[in-house]
């Protein structure tokens, strides 16, 4: 029996050598002390052991599992700490190497010019009110003074959904949306995209809108005025002055279109502003009574003005972007130079 000990613990002593790595240590440790290893084995064999021996026997083979055991810790902790010594070397980072550079995005020129906006009217109390884009004919049209058959709505040429849904046209449907559930004083703003079949240099038949909205007792053009002036000086610069020409929209009267003097030549003229001094911006106007007595706001209690204008044109003027669809087709070279 001790000379069989004494095999096995070399046989031990000659597997130990052959282990390098954490993975090789497992093998060989199943091999000897697994549920089938060979010092496992001994102890099975305690069975036909003949009583009186056992006591005497079982204490030399428990000797020695004891001492494989602590021959394969021992091992475990010298390649556990090799193995950690190697990674480490392996992922050692040389720092004064040259770092490798990141791309830094930049926002959208369309961002960039909502969010402008959105902080140039929050700064005014205007809250955001996003409205859906595919809207019924009630709230693009109808509740907008536009019922069927009305001229105006030629002047959109409309996306049908169905005989009755569509993609907004405008964002002004939005207006009705609001009226309809909240009592006025109301002053919101809001941005989103809008569809029209139109398709050209400085149209897209997907675009975006930026809309507002003031509702309250006593409101008059004056303050539409003096809101836009101080939103043109905001956005173009402090000497830009602004000018009201009539025009027309079915849901407000008086409806006007909005100037701004020229920011390329300071009103002198020149080709941006077709010689004449002034860009258009936007439209605006008095919010047309039936409009507010459709949404239930009695218009002699209340008065209010309205404004809507083309994110993309805005953007297209303060950067100086010739074409609407460089706005669309994502080409980062063009997207590059728009960084805040
Ligand atoms: N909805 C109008 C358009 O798309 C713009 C507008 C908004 C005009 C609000 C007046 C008031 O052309």
């Amino acid at each position: 029996m001790q000379a069989k000990i004494e095999q096995l613990k070399q046989k031990i002593e000659q597997a130990v050598l052959t282990v390098t790595s954490s993975k090789t240590l497992h093998e060989v440790k199943t091999l000897f002390l697994g549920r089938t290893g060979e010092v496992s084995d001994l102890m099975k064999g305690m069975r036909d052991v003949p009583k009186e021996e056992r006591p005497q026997v079982g204490k030399i083979i428990n000797d020695l599992r004891v001492w494989t055991e602590q021959k394969f810790d021992e091992l475990e902790i010298k390649i556990k700490k090799a193995e950690l010594e190697q990674r480490y070397k392996a992922e050692a980072i040389d720092v004064t190497m040259p770092g490798k550079k990141g791309e830094v995005g930049a926002y959208h020129p369309n961002t960039l010019i909502r969010n402008e906006l959105i902080s140039i009217f929050s700064g005014m109390g205007f809250e955001i009110f996003e409205g859906p884009e595919i809207e019924n004919d009630y709230y693009n049209f109808t509740a907008l003074n536009t019922p069927a058959d009305h001229p105006a709505r030629d002047m959109q040429d409309t996306f049908y959904i169905t005989e009755d849904l569509l993609l907004r046209t405008q964002t002004s449907a939005g207006q009705i949306r609001v009226m309809e559930k909240k009592a006025p004083p109301i002053k919101i703003l809001s941005p989103g995209k809008v569809y029209r079949s139109d398709d050209d240099a400085t149209h897209s038949p997907m675009f975006s809108q930026m809309e507002g909205l003031v509702v309250d007792k006593g409101i008059t053009l004056c303050d539409l005025k003096g809101m836009l002036d101080e939103f043109a000086k905001k956005i173009f610069g402090e000497n830009i002055k602004t000018r009201l020409r009539p025009s027309y929209f079915p849901f407000t009267e008086p409806s006007v279109e909005v100037d701004v003097s020229c920011f390329e030549c300071d009103g002198k003229g020149c080709r941006l502003c077709k010689g004449t001094g002034w860009i258009e911006v936007l439209g605006a106007g008095m919010v047309n009574r039936h409009v507010l007595e459709g949404c239930g706001v009695d218009p002699d209690k209340y008065s209010g003005f309205a404004f809507g204008m083309g994110i993309e044109r805005i953007a297209m003027l303060k950067y100086g972007i010739n074409n609407m669809k460089l706005l669309f087709e994502g080409d980062t070279r063009f997207l590059k130079q728009f960084k805040d």
